[in-house]
């Protein structure tokens, strides 16, 4: 992160509690113990235990402690208010951040929070939460280990305060949380602060909460309600699993340590590891044997409606109507035709056997025909017409629509040894096609409703590029409910594993300029080349692969357009990788390829230090690697921190030359950074050093060879942002129409 933390922050509230990463072992419980036990009002059904004898295994044993008289559940210093074992969800009290205008010191104060479950069977659950932000004049996000998420939220003039509503410029703003998140920390834009308007409204605030527990108030802006009703804390559902990382298969090899003991009982795979459900027609604890009972449907018609007569089956139940009666239309009717038939079919058995075969088999038609119906839905919905007329109208263009099946058999019908990769928008499976071709095909977790309809029309967009440094999209599927995307494959992993991954070995200087040039010749031809230009929007390492010869593709860019956004105009979203992000872009939730540039520079210091842009363990001033840099540039220490693989010497001056390049990217103010292709162009000229040995003796020769783009680099083209401002929709030329 670029911008500085205020001096006082106070570090008041710490939630966490990290467990020995021990292995989990399953005991068998000892008879005295209880399937479910109370603690105060709240149901404690196994796998957990309020004894250490009595849970599943160390991660679900808590304690039950009297606070102010009342017995309350906790999980470390975490209160646990509810456990569901039918949904796999536990609610937990988590604490709220805030920054409030001190009058004594005539600045703003801080009230950290944070959460670590990492190493406990918990993830926030993507469903059942939202990242909250409260006050008049707030910028806060949600910091996690590789995510940074938040709004804005402004007090417009003329936008009434209403009790219940939260659309950004009403004193409240929320955004949808990503998948798998297990540790997180609130954190404000100082920038963005109360220091003017603290008679009225001194604080902002901003939590991860449980959307269903929240209903905004307009006391929460002029007093100190919603931080004080209940000690800073609020709730937030977590899903668990048994044990983390783990998939169903995996489980199931070991069947003394499987949790899904109960009959009718299935195991489930959440975003947390594997868990256990009651199949369905079953309910009740899957943890405990037999857990599992048969629902008696006939009890509950409003659920299970029966006009006639209806009998409970083990799992299921059945609905007929007396004799001489039909359904019709979810009733009973006397049915003449019936009994006229009545006599004629029970009179032959093989008319009966005739039917019975007939109404299988339009039974059958029909199930084909509905499930085509919904097929063809999806695929109108998601713009596959308009997609294919285009296609049609614009011959030769290699893309593809893939039917469900293909990717199916292509990825072992989705199977987790396939995951190459994943990433906050979904996953990542590497797949056979028929011809032995292999491809990368990208399953998003979800997409809204706006981006739906505009999908065949981005993907006619992305199908058009070419550029030999950007990974192909070879085609998508339409047909089921969230898209899928197909492309090439790139065998050799991306950037990020090649620096940072521990069995990767010397990684040769020419290797690495070769790298950064071939990324920046990429989104120079995104931003100007390609049209509608494009920002790329989430440039890392972990986004650039490499080919069997490291050739670098750029990759993921377009796909960030499948992002849950926001659902209110109002609301800005930031969204990105940590380390990595614009700060003008934090500042001002407008990405432009000057925001590209930043990331790139972060790439371009990667490359030269072989350090990981984000060090979280480290001391606060280390924490960023751009910091760390631009630090080290200011006392002329470079030499410090370049990675000692690839300096020597020699070669100082020349990386040097790079590092300015990357000080230059790394500019607060965007449209001092210079453009990508002055970046490409500068990269390029290195390179071609690098190819001539003699000009590193030659210190003149280096200049002069440099020189031109130093100077075009230093007078700091100013492009018009003005012109360029555009949100990522806007520069796909998708213009939602809002
Ligand atoms: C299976 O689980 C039990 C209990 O957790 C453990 O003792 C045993 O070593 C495991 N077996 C294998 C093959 O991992
Ligand atoms: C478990 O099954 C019930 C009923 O079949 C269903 O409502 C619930 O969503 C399932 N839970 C999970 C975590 O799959
Ligand atoms: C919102 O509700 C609170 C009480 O919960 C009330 O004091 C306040 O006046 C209400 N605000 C509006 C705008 O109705
Ligand atoms: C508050 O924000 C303004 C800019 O909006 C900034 O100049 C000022 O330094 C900030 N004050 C504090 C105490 O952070
Ligand atoms: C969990 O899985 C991820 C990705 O598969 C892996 O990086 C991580 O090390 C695993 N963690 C544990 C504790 O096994
Ligand atoms: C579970 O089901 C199996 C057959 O499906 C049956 O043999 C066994 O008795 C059942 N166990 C219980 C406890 O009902
Ligand atoms: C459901 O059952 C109750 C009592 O058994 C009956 O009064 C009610 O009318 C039934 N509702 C429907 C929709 O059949």
């Amino acid at each position: 992160m670029e911008f500085s933390r205020p001096p006082h922050r106070l570090r008041l509230l710490v939630a966490a509690w990290v467990l020995a990463a021990g292995v989990a072992v399953a005991r068998s419980r000892s008879p005295r113990c209880r399937d479910v036990t109370w603690c105060g009002n709240v149901e404690v059904p196994y796998p957990y235990g309020l004894d250490k004898e009595c849970a599943i295994h160390e991660h679900f044993h808590l304690n039950c402690t009297p606070v102010d008289g009342v017995s309350k559940l906790f999980h470390g210093k975490m209160e646990v208010i509810k456990i569901s074992v039918q949904d796999n969800k536990a609610w937990l009290k988590t604490w709220i951040s805030r920054q409030c205008y001190d009058q004594s010191t005539e600045g703003m104060v801080y009230d950290d929070a944070w959460m670590d479950l990492t190493g406990t069977v918990y993830v926030l659950s993507a469903d059942d939460n939202r990242i909250i932000v409260l006050g008049c004049r707030g910028l806060a996000y949600m910091l996690s280990d590789s995510y940074v998420i938040g709004c804005v939220s402004t007090c417009d003039d003329g936008v009434p305060l209403r009790n219940g509503s939260c659309s950004g410029t009403d004193g409240c703003c929320q955004v949808d949380l990503p998948r798998g998140v297990r540790y997180y920390q609130g954190y404000f834009n100082p920038l963005y602060n109360t220091t003017q308007i603290w008679r009225r409204t001194p604080c902002n605030y901003v939590s991860v909460m449980a959307s269903a527990a929240f209903r905004f108030s307009t006391t929460y802006l002029t007093s100190t309600e919603f931080y004080d009703k209940d000690h800073a804390r609020i709730p937030a559902v977590m899903q668990w699993a048994i044990t983390r990382n783990t998939t169903c298969k995996e489980a199931r090899i070991n069947t003394t340590s499987y949790a899904c003991v109960s009959n009718n009982s299935h195991c489930v795979t959440n975003d947390a590891g594997y868990a256990c459900n009651c199949s369905s027609g079953y309910k009740g604890n899957p943890y405990i044997v037999d857990g599992c009972k048969d629902i008696d449907e006939c009890l509950y018609n409003v659920t299970y409606p029966c006009p006639g007569i209806c009998k409970n089956t083990p799992g299921s139940f059945t609905c007929s109507c007396p004799r001489g009666e039909r359904m019709n239309r979810d009733v009973c009717m006397k049915d003449s035709k019936f009994i006229w038939m009545a006599p004629v079919v029970a009179g032959t058995s093989i008319g009966l056997v005739l039917l019975v075969v007939a109404i299988a088999c339009a039974c059958s038609i029909q199930d084909r025909r509905n499930l085509h119906i919904i097929k063809q839905k999806y695929f109108r919905q998601h713009g596959g017409l308009l997609l294919f007329q285009e296609m049609k109208s614009q011959q030769g263009v290699p893309f593809k629509i893939f039917s469900e099946e293909e990717l199916q058999e292509a990825t072992n019908r989705f199977a987790e040894q396939q995951v190459i990769g994943h990433g906050g928008h979904g996953k990542v499976y590497k797949g056979v096609l028929k011809g032995n071709v292999q491809v990368a095909v990208k399953r998003c977790i979800k997409i809204d409703e706006q981006h739906k309809k505009e999908f065949g029309k981005e993907m006619l967009i992305l199908s058009q590029i070419n550029h030999r440094n950007i990974v192909k999209l070879l085609g998508c599927c339409l047909e089921v409910e969230i898209p899928m995307l197909v492309y090439e494959f790139i065998p050799r992993g991306t950037l990020s594993q090649l620096i940072h991954g521990s069995h990767s070995g010397h990684i040769s200087l020419d290797t690495r300029v070769r790298i950064a040039h071939e990324s920046a010749e990429a989104l120079d031809y995104l931003h100007s080349s390609a049209s509608p230009r494009i920002v790329h929007g989430d440039v890392k390492s972990a986004n650039i692969l490499l080919d069997g010869d490291f050739t670098a593709k750029v990759s993921d860019f377009g796909a960030s357009i499948l992002a849950p956004s926001d659902e209110s105009q109002f609301v800005t979203l930031v969204q990105g990788t940590c380390g990595y992000l614009d700060p003008e872009y934090m500042q001002t939730c407008q990405l432009t390829d000057k925001s590209d540039v930043y990331s790139f520079g972060v790439v371009l210091l990667e490359l030269l230090t072989r350090k990981k842009p984000l060090n979280l363990k480290g001391p606060e001033q280390e924490k960023s690697l751009s910091m760390v840099f631009l630090e080290a540039m200011k006392e002329n220490k470079l030499e410090d921190i370049l990675d000692d693989e690839i300096k020597n010497d020699e070669n100082l001056e020349y990386l040097e030359e790079i590092a300015e390049l990357a000080r230059q990217c790394l500019e607060m103010c965007g449209v001092n950074r210079p453009s990508m292709k002055e970046v490409a162009d500068k990269l390029g000229r290195l390179r071609k050093v690098l190819q001539h040995p003699w000009a590193h003796k030659d210190p003149e020769e280096l200049d002069s060879l440099l020189g031109e783009s130093s100077s075009v680099v230093n007078s700091g083209i100013i492009l018009s942002t003005g012109n360029f401002s555009i949100t990522k929709k806007v520069a796909m030329g998708l213009e939602s129409g809002r």
